[in-house]
């Protein structure tokens, strides 16, 4: 059977335009610029307006990505929003984006692993294409994190900020894309990072707003030592799986949340720094938003060039961890584009025969696979019986032999 891979073949990114400096934070909260830098690397973050959405940010985002790839949202095959800030509890925000884009009946869920959102996005992403069920998959990061932030907290408020990064992945027979994964979480850590209201556990209230438990709550210390730790072991499972040598792993996007969380990890797995990304100091964390932004940052900037082997590395909530090996080669191969046929219904027939082609193919294996085994079953079962029968009466031998010498 033919190996499928999931190559990214678009990406974009979206800030709001708002900036909430250190110096602004001096007016809200007891800190300033200085302590934040030295401890954080933030210098600023991105606010979401009153009226802007993770919705709106992610639909930005997602125009950009599908335009880059050449995709029209109604070739998608599958929408994936990874998020903790959703428009609406019910229903997702992936709906809403759904709606938007104009992708009028693509299967679209929202997909809630805290930071870690989009790195478990992308995986299953690249699961859906993998196995030949589809071609085209858009996965979204997008948060606005900011009403979930008590601006009198000065342990959260300097930390987060809102934004939005997307990507296409596209079914491909080259080895591209995510060439090796790990996820986890460690739910016993769950109220290092959460909301306490508002949710099923403590519904809202006026006592939930009175306690302003509808805001983060954090525990910095347990969080810090948690991410250094998830993500530099994960890190180094990742790429032993991925076969690769270290030395061939030419770029680092970690989850952008505090610059010395990135430098110990690195320092760590004795990276040079030059190979790492980071633009933490102009969004800080945006949560799952943040390393699609960074991905797409980097391949703007260049950063990121045909070929490379990238790693992309999370934490976040739940505790979760999350990190992949990625093989980053947008560009699809002329074969490849051969099948972008642009005719509608023309590409739509070949498809249908492609499906089929494929279904038969796989039906055809999974019948000689079965008769295989029947055909090996009959042939062994004899000697099984056989072999369990001596087994047996060795035992009994055994027992009868001791019984004697007792006697
Ligand atoms: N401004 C100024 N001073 C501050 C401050 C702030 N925002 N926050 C804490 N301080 C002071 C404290 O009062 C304390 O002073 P003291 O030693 O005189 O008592 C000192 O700095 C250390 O405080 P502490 O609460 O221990 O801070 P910290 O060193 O743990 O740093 C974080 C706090 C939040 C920056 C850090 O813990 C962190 O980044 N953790 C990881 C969080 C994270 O990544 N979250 C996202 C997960 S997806």
């Amino acid at each position: 059977m033919t190996l499928r891979y999931a190559r990214i073949t678009g990406w974009g990114r979206y800030v709001p335009a708002r900036r909430l400096t250190n110096y602004d934070l001096e007016q809200l909260v007891d800190t300033n610029d200085e302590w934040i830098t030295h401890n954080t690397g933030i210098r600023e973050r991105r606010i979401a307006e009153p009226q802007e959405t993770a919705v709106d940010m992610a639909l930005e985002a997602s125009r950009i990505a599908l335009e880059r790839a050449q995709v029209r949202p109604e070739d998608l095959n599958l929408i994936i929003f990874a998020t903790s800030t959703p428009d609406y509890f019910v229903p997702a925000a992936a709906s809403l984006l759904q709606d938007r884009l104009g992708a009028r009946g693509v299967p679209a869920f929202d997909l809630t692993a805290g930071c870690t959102g989009s790195i478990y996005a992308m995986v299953t992403a690249t699961q859906f294409i993998k196995t030949g069920m589809y071609e085209r998959v858009l996965v979204i990061g997008s948060e606005k994190v900011s009403p979930g932030i008590d601006y009198t907290d000065r342990n959260t408020a300097i930390m987060f900020g809102d934004g939005a990064g997307a990507v296409v992945f596209e079914a491909s027979n080259a080895p591209t894309g995510i060439l090796s994964f790990e996820l986890g979480s460690d739910g016993a850590l769950w109220d290092a990072l959460y909301c306490p209201g508002g949710g099923g556990a403590n519904p809202f209230s006026q006592k939930v707003l009175d306690n302003r438990e509808n805001y983060l709550r954090m525990d910095g210390k347990r969080v810090f030592k948690f991410a250094v730790k998830a993500m530099t072991r994960s890190i180094q499972n990742v790429v032993e799986s991925s076969g690769l040598p270290f030395s061939e792993i030419d770029f680092l996007i970690p989850h952008q949340s505090n610059l010395r969380i990135i430098e110990m990890t690195t320092h760590r797995l004795k990276m040079d720094p030059s190979k790492v990304m980071v633009n933490l100091d102009r969004y800080g964390n945006t949560s799952a938003a943040a390393i699609p932004i960074a991905l797409a940052e980097a391949a703007d900037q260049g950063r990121i060039k045909e070929g490379d082997h990238i790693v992309l590395a999370g934490f976040g909530s739940g505790m979760t961890w999350g990190s992949v090996v990625m093989h980053w080669e947008p560009t699809r191969p002329a074969e490849e584009q051969a099948i972008l046929v642009e005719n509608w219904p023309v590409r739509e027939a070949l498809q249908l025969q492609a499906n089929k082609m494929r279904a038969a193919v796989w039906s055809a294996q999974v019948t000689a696979r079965t008769k295989a085994q029947e055909a090996s079953m009959s042939v062994m079962l004899p000697f099984y019986t056989w072999q369990r029968k001596r087994r047996k009466a060795k035992e009994q031998q055994a027992v009868e032999d001791s019984g004697e010498q007792q006697g």
